[in-house]
Formats: C-alpha cells, structure tokens, sequence
C-alpha cells in the first residue's frame, strides 16, 4: 500500500477520496488551506494546513512524509465567481497547481491523479461526451481547468510525470455513514440546493425550462461522490503499477434533467419540493452526459451507485443531519 498526499482533501470530492484510500489500506496526508474546506471532514493527525502556492513547505511535506504519488483537487470550484473574479481561477487554480507540480518535481515524486472537469468539453458538439472532443470551455473555471491539463501534459512529456486526468461530470450523493457530504460555501450544485429548500421551504430556482430536451429542462451526467472516489483509487493504483498516463470521463452516462431531479427529491423525501422558474443561465448547455466507456475498459472502474434516488437518498440523509 502506498502513501498518497491528497490535496483539498478537506474539500466535498477529496475527504470522500481520503475516506476511501484508508478503507483500502493506503496511508494519506492531506494538504488544505481550510479556504473552502472544512478540517472535520479530515481525520485526526493527517492534515496540514497549507496553501498549495507555499512551494517550499509542500515540497518538504512530499520529502519528510515520503509521498509516493499526488491526487490534486484542490481548487476553486465556482463558474460564476470565475466569470466576476477570472484572476481570483488563475492565481489559484492554475498558480497553485504550477506550485505543486514544482514541489513535486524537487521531491522527486512524479505520479499524479488531476481532478478535471466536463466544463473543458464547453458546449460539446455530441452528447454522450467522449475525451477526443473538442476542448473549448466558456468559463474561465473551465479555462483554469484546461490550463492545468496542458501543463501537465507537458511535465509528462518533457519531466517524466505520469499522470491521469480526471473530467468528472456533476459529482454529487454523500457518505452519510462516514460523516461526509456535499456543503459548499456558497453552494451552487443542483442537489443540495434543492434538499435545502426542501428543509428550509425557500424555493430553489429551475433556470430555464424551454431547453430542445424532453421536459424542457437541462440535463446533467450525475455520479456518486463515493463511485467518482472509487475512480481516482483505480487511477493512482494503476500509475503505482506503472500503468500508462491517460485522460478519463467520470460520469455515469446517464442523463438526468432538473425536473426528474425534483421530481426524485420529492419521492425520497416525501415532501414537495418548492421551486420558481427563473430565466436560462448564460454558458448552460442543455445536454451535458459522459461516456465514460475508456475509464471502465481501462481501469475496470463501474458506477455501482448511479441510481438517482439511491444517490439523493444518501445526500438527503446528509442534508438531515446538517439542518440546513
Ligand atoms: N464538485 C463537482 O461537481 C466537480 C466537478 C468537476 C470537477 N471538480 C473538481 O474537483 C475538485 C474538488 O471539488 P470539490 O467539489 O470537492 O470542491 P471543494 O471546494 O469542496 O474542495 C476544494 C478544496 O481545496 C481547498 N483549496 C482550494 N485552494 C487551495 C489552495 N490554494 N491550497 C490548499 N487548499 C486549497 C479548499 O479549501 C477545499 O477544501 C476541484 O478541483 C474541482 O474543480 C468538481
């Protein structure tokens, strides 16, 4: 079993990652600045609290704790504050990013897991989505992404990284057993805003319901945050054993639109969701679906959780036990 520095590990995808690579056996520490992370969601002992553009202490973290490979999920995560702030997305995104991969290099690690995104794909030409296509995202969240992406395909190639880049869709369910689940600050994901007005009775907003889809509403590739962990365990274990360096999609390949979000919110918890409708959002393709056919050939990898209810059910148990 190896040891594996996860960065954002207090963060809604990487404390589930954390969670499940010390099931497994592997030994994890942790670099977060608590910027948007939250220290419970780590365990005892495993955190350091540093911001990745520190190079000098993220090298010696790599060193003294003797890190075998990197998963990076640390970031800003926000489309909309990157279209207001696109410098706030540079500096920390791809800064803090180029920082790592400094440090990395001077520690002599060079096994990296990437946490991508499906906003490089921008409005895709063909739903389902697979990774040959075009790369044009239309957000600078997204552009921060594709600049990470290109570096490191660049360190695979001229600094003997070996890397895999993740492009997960809509990440989303919870690990109510564990503790963990999704509450970003503010938060702007689809599930849980809907969970809370369902506990709170404020009604969450439905952006645009005259979209060229079934019902009119946008449809979107919801994945398990605990299967989306199970991937990047498959992904750093395969580098370990010196597997090749790839780019995957992480998605379910199922699409699911906002209305049948609200309409499973209502059936797993019993009560009606209150919602208004509001006007489309600039940049919000009506189809965003994975095919994420190379990621379960390659690294035999299964979305055992892609149910809908079974995935609001988990993140509704969450949402109870906050309150909010
Ligand atoms: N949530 C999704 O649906 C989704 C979809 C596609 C890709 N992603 C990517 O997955 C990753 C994790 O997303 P998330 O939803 O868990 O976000 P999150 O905000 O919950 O977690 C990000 C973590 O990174 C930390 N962080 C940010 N900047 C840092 C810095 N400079 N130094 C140290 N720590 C820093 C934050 O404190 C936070 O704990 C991100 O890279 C995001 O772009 C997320």
């Amino acid at each position: 079993m190896a040891r594996i520095l996860v960065t954002g590990g207090a963060g809604y995808i990487g404390s589930h990652t954390v969670y499940f690579l010390r099931k497994r056996g592997h030994s994890v520490v942790v670099v977060d600045n608590l910027s948007r992370g939250d220290r419970a969601n780590v365990p005892e002992g495993i955190l350091r609290v540093v911001d990745l553009r520190d190079t000098a202490r993220i090298t010696s973290i790599l060193k003294e704790e003797r890190c075998e490979a990197v998963i990076h999920f640390a970031a800003y995560i926000s489309v909309g504050e990157s279209t207001k702030a696109p410098e706030l997305y540079f500096a920390n995104n791809v800064g803090g990013s180029s920082s790592l991969f400094e440090a990395m290099q001077q520690a002599g690690v060079n096994k990296l897991v990437f946490s991508s995104t499906a906003a490089a794909y921008g409005n895709p030409p063909r739903v389902p989505i697979t990774e040959d296509q075009p790369i044009a995202p239309i957000n600078p969240y997204g552009d921060s992404k594709v600049m990470v992406e290109r570096m490191i395909e660049l360190l695979d190639r001229y600094r003997g990284f070996r890397s895999i880049r993740l492009r997960y869709f809509n990440a989303c369910g919870a690990e109510p057993e564990a503790g963990l689940g999704e509450r970003h600050d503010p938060e702007t994901h689809l599930i849980p805003l809907v969970l809370r007005a369902v506990l709170t009775g404020e009604p969450v907003t439905v952006f645009g319901e005259d979209y060229d889809t079934p019902d009119g509403t946008c449809i979107r590739d919801y994945i398990h945050v605990s299967d989306l962990a199970e991937a990047h365990i498959k992904a750093v274990e395969h580098l370990l054993y010196n597997g090749a360096d790839a780019v995957f999609n992480v998605g379910t390949g199922l699409g699911h639109s906002v209305r049948e979000v609200l309409s499973a919110v209502e059936t797993v918890s019993g009560r009606k969701v209150p919602y208004v409708s509001g006007p489309r959002r600039e940049g919000d393709p009506p189809r965003l679906v994975a095919d994420s056919q190379k990621l379960q050939r390659t690294l035999a990898w299964k979305p055992v959780r892609a149910d809908l209810e079974r995935i609001i059910a988990d993140a509704w148990q969450f949402a109870r036990k906050l309150g909010t």
